[in-house]
Order: structure tokens, then sequence, then C-alpha cells
């Protein structure tokens, strides 16, 4: 497994709009988005920002810091709910953008835990022997499905990518060795309308906008979270005690406090981005990845737990030797 993003660290969207920004457009303030959420600001990308372009940045900062170049890939999954196009898959863009003219490459829509699908797809692609080197992304621009009138959904989200690199290597099965040990998804459409968007081709022909009932999306979130976790820990025969990091998504620091509490988890093996970029989506697992990797907390040989839910909903868990 290579990791994308070192030093100077991701890169996202230009423009940063702090709490303070929304006081005069909706009603909130600084302090209720700060206590509920923890966020204090999120990137937005500007006009001349994409989906695909983001895609495009995350992928080149992660082949970069992997020595590779686009030749070396063979498969490219981006995880994404915001694509450039209803077709063709944004992943086929960034193939282009790349100068990528072999292999093949396809979206994954699993909105918040789209990068934990997809790395448990691409896993499963080198496993089948489809792929030697999967470039795997998360990307979104959330800023262009939000309706900026409800404060109870504009505040929370913002745009961003991250990536990495997948490699075959061969292991011998134990815990020891590196790349993805242990994976475990799940969905359950009986939730789909607790988080969703109110448009799409086959139904209204036009985009949408966000809808969410939070509460009830938090009321599910952490024993969902807690359960796939669990399960991921008694397939790879470890304890809590066994990580060295957890990567959750980053939606809510009191959700990802919560869970960790309820897993024994210690705070400081928790990497927590949620403050600088709110909910990314599919973008906010690489994203907070990437970030503890420039930065030197996540080491070659770590023991690294990747989480996410979402809208579905769904959710999952893999378990990786960095
Ligand atoms: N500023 C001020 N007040 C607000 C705001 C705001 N931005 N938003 C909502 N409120 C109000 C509500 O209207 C409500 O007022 P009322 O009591 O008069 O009705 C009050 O604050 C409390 O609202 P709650 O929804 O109960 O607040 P809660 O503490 O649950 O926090 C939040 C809301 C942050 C949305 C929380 O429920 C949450 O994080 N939910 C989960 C979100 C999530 O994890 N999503 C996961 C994946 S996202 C994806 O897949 C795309």
């Amino acid at each position: 497994m290579r990791a994308g993003g070192r030093a100077p660290g991701p890169p996202l969207p230009r423009r940063i709009m702090k709490n303070a920004d929304f006081e005069g457009m909706v009603e909130t303030s600084d302090e209720w988005i700060a206590q509920r959420t923890g966020i204090r600001q999120r990137h937005i990308a500007a006009d001349d920002e994409t989906t695909a372009s983001l895609g495009e940045a995350a992928a080149r900062a992660a082949l970069d810091s992997a020595g590779l170049t686009p030749a070396d890939i063979d498969l490219i999954v981006l995880a994404t709910s915001t694509p450039n196009n209803t077709f063709p898959a944004t992943a086929v863009d960034i193939q282009n953008r790349l100068g990528m003219h072999h292999g093949f490459a396809f979206d994954m829509q699993a909105v918040c835990s789209g990068f934990v699908y997809a790395v448990t797809t691409a896993d499963l692609y080198i496993r089948g022997g489809l792929a030697k080197r999967v470039l795997v992304i998360g990307a979104e621009t959330f800023s262009r499905i939000l309706d900026w009138s409800d404060r109870s959904t504009c505040v929370l989200f913002g745009d961003g990518a991250g990536a990495l690199v997948l490699e075959a290597d061969e292991g011998t099965g134990g815990i020891a060795d590196r790349g993805v040990l242990a994976m475990s998804l799940r969905s359950d459409g009986v939730h789909k309308d607790k988080l969703f968007v109110d448009g799409g081709p086959s139904t209204t022909g036009t985009v949408g906008h966000l809808r969410m009932e939070g509460r009830e999306v938090f009321k599910h979130a952490v024993g969902m979270i807690t359960d796939v976790i669990e399960a991921t820990f008694s397939q790879a025969g470890i304890t809590a005690a066994d990580l060295d990091w957890f990567v959750p998504h980053q939606a809510n620091k009191r959700i990802i406090d919560a869970s960790a509490k309820k897993l024994g988890i210690a705070e400081q093996k928790v990497v927590v981005t949620v403050d600088l970029h709110g909910n990314t989506s599919a973008a906010s697992v690489p994203l907070a990845l990437s970030v503890a990797v420039a930065d030197g907390r996540i080491k070659k040989g770590d023991l690294v737990l990747l989480e996410a839910m979402g809208g579905g909903f769904t959710w999952g868990a893999v378990l990786v030797r960095w």
C-alpha cells in the first residue's frame, strides 16, 4: 500500500469558508456549528474546480508520493456522489486528464462510505488478478448539491479529494502482511429517505439538493459503525488495543468520539480532520489519511482502521497494514 498526499498535504479547493461566514446567510453561529459538529471551516470549490479536477490533483499527489506515474496504474476506482456528469464516469475523465489511455476506470457510489467500498473493491480486483496497481480516489464537490438556505445541512459539508495507490504484494496471509487485511461492508435501503438527494436523471431530471434528517442519522451512526468495526476486528483476530490509528469518516466529532469510546480506542489514536474540512463525503477518509501520513503520524507498518457511514445507509470498515 502506498499513500498519497505527502507534505505539504492534500490538494484542496483554494477557497476556505469559516463558520462565521454562514452567519449572514442562515440563522446559525460559529458556536452552534463548532459545538454540535466540531467543524470550524471547510473548503469550497471555485467555478473552475470540479470533482474531476480535485480528483486529478489528489491522484497526482498519490502517484508522486508513491514514486509512480500513470503508466504504472492499471485501474482507477473513483468514489464519488458528485460526478462531473451523469455519465461518463468521472473516473474516465480523470484517467484522460492523467494522460492514461490503457487499463480501465469506473466510479463507485456509496455516498460517505464510497472510499471504504472503493478500497475493498480495488483489493478484490488485485486479489482476483485483474489489476496490479490501483489508484483509489475519493473526490467530492458537495457544495454543488447543498441547499444553501437550509442551515441544518449547508454548514456540515465541504469539498475535497484524497487518493492512494494499492499495489499487489505477496504476503503470508497473516496479520503482519502489508495492505488490506480485513473488511466488512453493509447497506440497508430501508433508511434511504433519511439522507438523500431530491433529484436525479430517472426521477426529476434535475441534479437536486441534499436532504437529511440529521437526528435520525446520528441515532443510527454509532451503533452501525461499532458493529461493522467489531466484525472487522473479529475477522482479523485483533482488538482495539492492537490498532495504531483509527481514521474514521469525518462527519461529526461527537459521532467520532462516541464510536471510539464505545470501541475502547484511545483518543490519541484517532485522526480528526473534521474541524478543517467538514464532511467531504467519500473524500473524508482519504483526506484524513493523507493529512496523518503527511504529518508523519501514520508510518510504514502501522495498523490502521478506516471506517465510514453514510447515505443509503451504507457503512463499512477496512483494516490495513500501512
Ligand atoms: N445552526 C443553528 N441551529 C441549528 C442549525 C444550525 N446550523 N441546524 C439545526 N439547528 C437547530 C435545529 O433546527 C434544532 O432546533 P429545534 O430544536 O428548535 O428544532 C436544533 O438546532 C437541534 O437540532 P438537532 O438536529 O437535534 O441537532 P443535533 O444535535 O442532532 O445536531 C447534526 C445536528 C449536526 C446534523 C447531527 O444530527 C449530525 O451530525 N447528524 C449526523 C450527520 C452524519 O453523520 N451524516 C453522515 C453521513 S453524511 C453522508 O452520507 C452524505
